[in-house]
């Protein structure tokens, strides 16, 4: 008798600590359980429409929210920080009930965050971690150290140092490589980085790979904002200051399909691709069809794919358990920590596309058609 009353008294309290979880950081979102879809708005804040993988993200979770016959504010803010503050604050004042941001700069939207808590707005982190706040409840994203790690696998691969199951390739080298991150603001070029830094690592020691200009810094490899045409104007000065000996690049590490093709514009524009002048092994990542298209002929090595339906999916799950007052499913409680708490996490994986993949890993899974891969460009 004693016991079952011991028992009964830890599941009251039990209860009671889970009720005091869930209300803890933005909270429960007010009554939100109680009402319908249609009375219910989430806030959809991305970073820019230049890159169509943002546009493909917005899509697909306004999409899979309208479906649900959910109300749906979907805002871009082309790639400027306070333009992104606004509209979150919109958002907020015109009393969205959950909120979903992709941040341009992780660090810039603590004050947004803090009146989203105030308001018991749950906010999820969409892709890219949202640091030094205590008011971000959830994060979808991918492995993105094993991004890193896929990327640099594949300037190995098509260096032919080593093979794709990981064997020890025919090449011998050494190479000629450069090395580009993305933006500094974004918690994702870190872990990028540091994923493709650490699987080349040997191979730099050994020499068997030569960072010909000497930049290995993140810092000196980092393109503010992931612009197309910054990357295209580093690798043209890189060409000019280390390769005017008569030396070539064999390959280049890029860490997503937009700078990929201001590198490989850079390289065209400096002979590569023609004549005795081979084009170096890039990589890249998201298979942005324009990209798809230069892998495809030859002219770009890989990209990293990454399904932003499954991430959509995601995002929308943990959206609507916020909503029904429960918690989302997470698969990863330790790694993204935002500098303030660890926050809960849904990493989603991924798959390096080569030529050979596209047929089947991009068409096949109707990601893009066959027509678009050839035109190199999305029919919407
Ligand atoms: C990152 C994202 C990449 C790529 C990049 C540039 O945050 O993880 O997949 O899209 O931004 O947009």
């Amino acid at each position: 008798m004693g016991r079952r009353l011991v028992a009964a008294l830890g599941g009251v309290a039990l209860a009671l600590s889970l009720v005091a979880c869930s209300g803890e950081g933005a909270g429960s979102g007010g009554d939100t359980a109680e009402k319908k879809p249609g009375d219910l708005t989430i806030g959809v804040s991305m970073p820019t429409q230049t890159s169509e993988r943002w546009i493909a993200d917005g899509n697909a979770v306004k999409e899979k929210l309208t479906a649900k016959g959910y109300q749906v504010d979907l805002q871009y803010a082309g790639d400027d920080i306070p333009t992104q503050a606004q509209q979150i604050d919109q958002m907020i004042t015109r009393g969205a009930d959950v909120l979903v941001v992709a941040a341009i700069d992780g660090t810039a939207l603590s004050g947004q965050l803090q009146a989203a808590a105030e308001a018991k707005i749950p906010v999820i982190s969409y892709d890219r971690l949202i640091l030094n706040t205590p008011n971000v409840d959830f994060y979808v994203s991918f492995d993105n150290y094993k991004v890193g790690v896929a990327q640099a696998t594949a300037l190995l691969v098509g260096l032919g140092l080593q093979t794709k199951d990981g064997a020890k390739g025919a090449a011998t080298g050494p190479f000629n490589i450069e090395l580009f991150a993305g933006s500094l603001d974004d918690n994702n070029t870190q872990y990028f980085f540091k994923g493709a830094m650490d699987t080349l690592k040997p191979f730099l020691d050994a020499g068997t790979l030569k960072v010909k200009s000497g930049q290995t810094r993140i810092e000196q490899a980092a393109i503010l904002r992931w612009q197309q045409e910054t990357a295209q104007k580093r690798m043209e000065d890189l060409l000019t200051s280390a390769y005017n000996d008569g030396s070539t690049v064999q390959g280049v590490l890029s860490p997503y399909d937009g700078l990929s093709r201001g590198i490989i514009t850079a390289l065209q524009n400096a002979g590569y691709g023609t004549g005795s002048k081979k084009m170096p092994v890039v990589t890249g990542q998201d298979a942005e069809v324009a990209s798809v298209k230069l892998i495809n002929d030859g002219v770009q090595g890989s990209t990293v794919f990454k399904d932003t339906r499954l991430l959509a999916e995601q995002a929308v799950r943990a959206a609507e358990a916020f909503l029904q007052e429960k918690t989302p499913e997470a698969n990863d409680t330790t790694t993204y920590d935002n500098k303030v708490k660890v926050v809960p996490s849904y990493l989603l994986p991924i798959e390096t596309v080569y030529k050979e993949d596209i047929t089947k890993v991009l068409v096949d899974s109707g990601y893009l058609t066959a027509e678009e891969v050839a035109a190199g460009q999305a029919k919407k």
